[in-house]
């Protein structure tokens, strides 16, 4: 009977999820939380899927929930857990340390390379995962939704370096919710409410302004709004396009192509150039259904 105790024990501390120091390496198969990984700037928690047909050289998704979302919400609700075991990359599901659980996409810590924000400790993330799987670090991507999405674009606008590509699913220009009193996860309504207009080089400077001085390669970006959304007001569609074309030096006034009923019907597709595209669900509110097959091929898994 105590042998049966200890053994049940046992078996319950090696099911842990939590990890420490001496278990350098998450479970695969399993959403993991990894308590150690080296600074963490904010509180932002780290939470790994690794699969169990982990690729040789494998590539990373981070993959950023909703307010009032969480890790392990967005494991559950969205597919890269799944694409992960097609295609061998490791899932990071990073989870909001903010009241409500929005990311902070508004203080200047954040929005600044290295800054100590939210960013920040998510980009620790990848470089622990980078370090601890010999991960490809020529394909780390981010995608997200909603609040995810923002981040996405923070992410892509302060560690240019760091992402190939990054897919936001209903979210607004990177700095566009900033706060002038420095508020961190502060609600921006003038940018939510599709308010804050400028030009494309007004924002694409916001974004060289994240990482002053970077003149490297930036990921590519695909940006998805429905025209319907009240949440995040469908402006933010038109100025997120304007950020990412000024950005490189793509003309907004005149993009590449615009096909109708692409991907599926009601939605259009907008590519201003090789690194920056949209696509505009017409009548579909906030938060548009992620497109995990698509997101595949953009990201070159497929
Ligand atoms: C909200 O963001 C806009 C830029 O997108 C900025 O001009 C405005 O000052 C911000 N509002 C607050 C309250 O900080
Ligand atoms: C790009 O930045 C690097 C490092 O900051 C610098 O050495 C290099 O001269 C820059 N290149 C150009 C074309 O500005």
């Amino acid at each position: 009977m105590r042998l049966l105790a200890a053994f049940s024990s046992l078996l319950s501390l090696s099911s842990a999820l939590a990890l420490d120091a001496r278990q350098a390496k998450p479970t695969p198969g399993n959403l993991v939380q990894v308590t150690n990984f080296g600074t963490a700037p904010t509180k932002a928690a780290f939470w790994i899927y690794v699969p169990k047909k982990l690729a040789e050289v494998p590539g990373i998704v981070v993959a950023v929930h909703y307010c009032t979302g969480t890790a392990q919400q967005y494991y559950s609700g969205s597919p890269y857990k799944t694409l992960s075991e097609q295609y061998g990359f490791i899932v990071i599901y990073p989870s909001s340390p903010h009241s409500g659980t929005c990311w902070d996409v508004s203080s200047k810590a954040t929005l600044s390379h290295n800054g100590g924000g939210d960013s920040n400790t998510i980009a620790n993330m990848v470089k622990w995962t980078i370090t601890t799987y010999a991960a490809d670090a020529a394909k780390v991507f981010v995608t997200g939704t909603s609040s995810g999405a923002m981040m996405t674009n923070v992410l892509a606008a302060t560690y240019p370096d760091m992402f190939a590509a990054g897919i936001a699913y209903s979210g607004v220009p990177a700095g566009c919710f900033v706060s002038t009193s420095n508020g961190v996860a502060a609600w921006n309504g003038t940018c939510a409410d599709g308010r804050a207009v400028a030009t494309p080089q007004k924002w694409a400077q916001v974004v060289f302004d994240m990482y002053p001085g970077y003149n490297g390669t930036r990921p590519k970006m695909q940006i998805y709004h429905g025209s319907a959304d009240a949440t995040i007001r469908p402006q933010n569609y038109q100025e997120t396009m304007k950020q990412w074309a000024g950005v490189f030096g793509y003309n907004y006034d005149k993009p590449e192509l615009t096909k109708s009923n692409d991907p599926q019907s009601g939605y259009t597709r907008t590519t201003y150039g090789p690194r920056a595209e949209g696509i505009y669900a017409s009548g579909v509110g906030h938060s548009v259904a992620i497109r995990g097959a698509d997101d595949m091929k953009f990201f070159g898994f497929a």
